[in-house]
């Protein structure tokens, strides 16, 4: 229609999304990899410039103290959540429940269900009733308890609330029960949290990425980890220190080379577990499978990496013809469809 005041239309204003993150440099930490959750600036900036591509106008938020006035004071239609909180076991589920708090749609799970994941054991638990296989299991909390008796031996040893191998180093297989007091000892000192101790898989390592949600859910097909030869010992760990160096050590296949009934077993166990713990929006679950073939859950990620060229779920999204900016849009749009947010 022709614009009678001779002014030149103004192009729509694309919805306001605010990523709220927590960068490196940010946080607090006695051990190395302390921060290994928190992303890099050129995390944020790739982000951002997916968003940007896509018409958003984009606002960048800090969580840190400033967050809830900053909330108050920018107006946003919706925040692209990718913060991992300050600290304790319910760490990630802190932003949600500020933006649930204040009414302010945003995307990824809720803080239910990042609480519910970050916890292993909890998860597992949950999962354990859901008939979804996963290795056995007992924590230590400090209590003196002798847990560890009943385990099937070889059992790997890691902190219940973390992510990105933070506190999975090289020497994290315990043979005994001894072993394992020891070294659940050390890993309590250090990480000031409950210690998982579980039954070590031997055997290939998958992940499964989810996007979106219900019918339009899409789940990619699996992400073979895949050791390198002659770069480990006895044990093949996805570790912290493999993560830092990691086409030293591992190589990825995807789709994963194994039989459709398999690809459909692990997507379906992936999808089952997004949807028994409430997930949104997109996660990624990781695998073991055996030497007989049998697969077990081992975790559930549903705030993902997204590291460019460095995060498993952007790399298994590419793989499968998702490039970056498409994920980081989809993410967007399955939130903001869930919410009821126009873009
Ligand atoms: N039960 C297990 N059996 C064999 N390997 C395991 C087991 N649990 C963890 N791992 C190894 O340790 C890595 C990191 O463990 P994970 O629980 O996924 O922690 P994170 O949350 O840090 O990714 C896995 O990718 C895998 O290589
Ligand atoms: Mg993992």
């Amino acid at each position: 229609m022709e614009d009678k005041s001779g002014d030149v239309p103004l192009p729509p204003l694309g919805p306001v999304v605010g990523i709220v993150f927590n960068a490196k440099g940010g946080g607090e930490g006695s051990t190395p990899d302390a921060e290994a959750e928190y992303d890099s600036p050129d995390t944020i900036f790739a982000i951002r410039d997916a968003l940007v591509s896509g018409g958003c106008r984009v606002v960048l938020l800090e969580a840190d103290k400033t967050l809830p006035q900053r909330l108050l004071e920018t107006r946003i239609d919706i925040a692209f959540n990718i913060a991992e909180g300050a600290r304790g076991r319910g760490r990630e589920a802190q932003v949600p429940a500020l933006l649930n708090f204040l009414g302010i749609p945003f995307t990824g799970s809720d803080e239910t269900a990042l609480c519910l994941s970050l916890d292993k054991a909890l998860a597992k638990r949950v999962l354990e009733t859901y008939g979804i296989p996963t290795p056995g299991y007992a924590v230590f909390d400090g209590a003196g308890e002798d847990a560890g008796a009943k385990l099937r031996y070889p059992v790997i040893v890691k902190p219940n609330a973390e992510g990105s191998s933070k506190g999975i180093p090289d020497a994290c297989i315990a043979r005994s029960p001894e072993a394992l007091t020891q070294m659940a000892e050390k890993n309590l000192a250090l990480y000031g949290e409950p210690v998982l101790a579980e039954t070590y898989i031997d055997g290939r390592e998958f992940t499964v990425g989810i996007l979106g949600n219900g019918a339009d859910a899409r789940v990619f097909s699996p992400m073979e980890i895949i050791f390198r030869e002659n770069t480990f010992e006895t044990y093949k760990v996805y570790s912290y220190q493999v993560k830092q160096d990691y086409t030293r050590f591992i190589s990825y296949r995807c789709p994963a080379e194994v039989s459709p009934d398999t690809e459909a077993e692990m997507k379906d166990l992936a999808m089952r577990a997004y949807n028994a713990l409430g997930c949104r929006d997109f996660a990624r679950v990781d695998f073991r499978m055996d030497a007989d073939g049998r697969l077990y859950f081992i975790e559930i990620n549903p705030l993902p990496g997204l590291a460019p060229g460095y995060s498993d779920f952007p790399m298994l999204a590419e793989a499968c013809g998702v490039a970056y900016d498409e994920l980081v849009l989809s993410v967007l749009r399955a939130g903001a469809a869930r919410c009821g947010v126009a873009l």
